[in-house]
């Protein structure tokens, strides 16, 4: 598997991608039936597109000369800035959506970050904030996820960031990342997340019960870079 930076030539095919899988996979986005499998949504392109405007992401491609599959896509990191207020101006542009579902994804993600002020907590003024996460269906399963957040660590710490922060839709990247070094800082089970009648907004199927805000910490002491 060969690992890139994901630069502007590469945004169709990276879109592309997650219209086949991402887009429908995740945990919330099936739960909210966001789409079908390589269908596109215009927001989620949006938001995609605007993380990958911060050359922060990664992919992997597969690079066996003499596989089916050479060339292909089999697994994209993408990661943004996050800024004070940033998570604030998308909220109050959230309710300008018209994407009913879209919106009822972000407003539980959003609403989960500003629990807590974490650029006071951690005393920094940008956060590496991994947004997503996807392996092509026919690539899970080979560690692609976990090396994709092991090297985005890298394009963090060489851009200088302090803190990573991830917010993990599901158990299993949640596992991946716990497993690379980030910590669970708060949580939201998905039964407990209810409307004013006592519904549940995002019926999310197991194994996925929560979504987990994880963060991470990097330490520039006795860095060898
Ligand atoms: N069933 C059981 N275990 C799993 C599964 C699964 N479906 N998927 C991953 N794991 C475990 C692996 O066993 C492995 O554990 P181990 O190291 O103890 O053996 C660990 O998770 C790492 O697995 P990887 O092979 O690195 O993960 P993979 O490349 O298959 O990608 C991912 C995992 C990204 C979650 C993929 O299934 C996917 O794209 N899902 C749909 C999109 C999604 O949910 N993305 C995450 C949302 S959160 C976010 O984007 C920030």
């Amino acid at each position: 598997m060969e690992y890139k930076v994901i630069t502007e030539e590469h945004f169709e095919r990276v879109i592309e991608h997650l219209r086949g899988n991402f887009f429908a996979d995740e945990p919330l986005n099936h739960a909210a039936g966001l789409c079908q499998h390589g269908g596109g949504n215009a927001e989620l392109e949006h938001h995609s597109l605007a993380t990958l405007q911060d050359q922060l992401s990664l992919m992997a491609v597969d690079g066996r000369a003499d596989s089916a599959t050479y060339g292909q896509i089999a697994g994209v990191i993408l990661n943004g800035i996050l800024r004070p207020g940033d998570t604030e101006e998308a909220l109050e542009k959230l309710q300008h959506s018209m994407d009913e579902n879209y919106k009822k994804i972000f407003e539980l993600l959003y609403g989960h970050s500003l629990q807590v002020d974490l650029f006071a907590r951690y005393n920094v003024e940008r956060i590496f904030d991994v947004r997503i996460l996807s392996v092509d269906a026919r690539f899970r399963g080979q560690g692609i996820a976990k090396e994709l957040v092991r090297r985005a660590e890298q394009v963090a710490r060489k851009s200088g960031f302090r803190l990573l922060k991830a917010d993990a839709t599901g158990i299993f990247s949640q596992k991946i990342l716990c497993s690379q070094g980030f910590q669970p800082f708060s949580e939201q089970l998905y039964a407990k997340y209810t409307n004013d009648a006592g519904e549940i907004i995002l019926p999310v199927e197991a194994p996925h019960i929560k979504l987990q805000l994880l963060t991470k910490q990097l330490n520039y002491e006795n860095n060898k870079d």
